[in-house]
């Protein structure tokens, strides 16, 4: 029985994601912010399913003494994963940097990650069938960067780099732990009917309206996170849009961006 943490768990892709984790028998650490609205998905599905072994652990990726004490009680609690699901994710006007002085769409999606990522590595399970699956996004492709400019991209341009950052992060740990066996893939999952797509102003019924023709729900965006999560897919180091596996090719400008990144999350760590 594999043990799985989903990031963002308590709604859309997460949840699914969870939903169909439990189906399958594994063992699921629902790594969430939102305690309360977490124990309900968790107990709706633990009904449904009949799966007795989901759990909730607080983190709120926004801070890195929260992923530290996240990180610590699941040492305690759990010891080992198999799978980490990066699947939480914002998408914010706001301009209040996070906790840690971070532009908040940056230090979420990909610092919080990163971090947890980081601290989570030490405890797979040596003998078990390692994944990482992070929850990308096609906006990438205009989320060109500098590092030495983070603080500088606002909203949609700091998501596209958010999600951009992932994937090169993928890319980079996907070759670093190949030798180890792991299998670190990037997930594009489609347009999905999430509230992660609707701002909360008056135009939501244009973004609703526009969208409607390509919207999947969220058990069909979770489909690929379930199938790498369940080893059914046994890529590693692959882009999957829409299911299907791609090259995450590197460009000159992705390979300095890359290299620059990683410089960048040294002195994060
Ligand atoms: N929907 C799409 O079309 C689409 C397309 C491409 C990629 N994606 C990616 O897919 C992932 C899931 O998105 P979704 O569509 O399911 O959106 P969603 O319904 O808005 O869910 C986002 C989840 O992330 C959690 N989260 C946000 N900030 C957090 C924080 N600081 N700490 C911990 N958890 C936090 C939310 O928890 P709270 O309830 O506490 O806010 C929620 O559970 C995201 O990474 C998104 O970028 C989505």
């Amino acid at each position: 029985m594999k043990t799985v943490v989903v990031t963002g768990a308590n709604r859309g892709i997460g949840k699914e994601t969870v939903r169909g984790l439990a189906h399958a028998g594994c063992k699921v650490i629902m790594a969430c912010r939102n305690v309360a609205a977490a124990e309900a998905a968790r107990a709706e599905i633990a009904r449904e399913t009949g799966n007795g072994d989901l759990h909730v652990l607080r983190v709120d990726l926004a801070s890195k003494a929260s992923i530290e004490a996240f990180a610590a009680a699941f040492a305690e609690r759990f010891r080992t994963l198999d799978v980490l699901v990066n699947n939480a994710g914002i998408s914010t006007s706001a301009r209040e940097a996070t906790v840690d002085g971070h532009e908040p769409n940056i230090g979420t999606n990909f610092i919080g990650t990163y971090l947890l990522t980081r601290r989570l590595l030490p405890h797979f399970d040596r003998a078990g069938d390692r994944a990482i699956v992070n929850l990308s996004s096609g906006i990438e492709a205009i989320g060109r960067f500098r590092t030495d400019r983070i603080d500088r991209y606002r909203w949609f341009r700091a998501y596209a780099v958010s999600k951009r950052m992932l994937l090169l992060f993928t890319r980079w740990l996907s070759l670093e732990k190949e030798a180890e066996g792991f299998r670190i893939n990037a997930v594009h999952p489609g347009i999905v009917d999430t509230s992660i797509m609707y701002t909360g102003k008056w135009f939501d019924f244009l973004i609703r309206a526009l969208c409607a023709p390509f919207f999947i729900d969220a058990k069909e965006g979770a489909r690929t996170c379930v199938e790498l999560a369940l080893g059914k897919r046994t890529e590693n180091g692959k882009f999957f849009v829409k299911g299907e596996p791609r090259e995450i090719r590197l460009t000159a400008r992705k390979r300095k961006e890359t290299a620059d990144l990683m410089r960048f999350c040294e002195a994060l760590d």
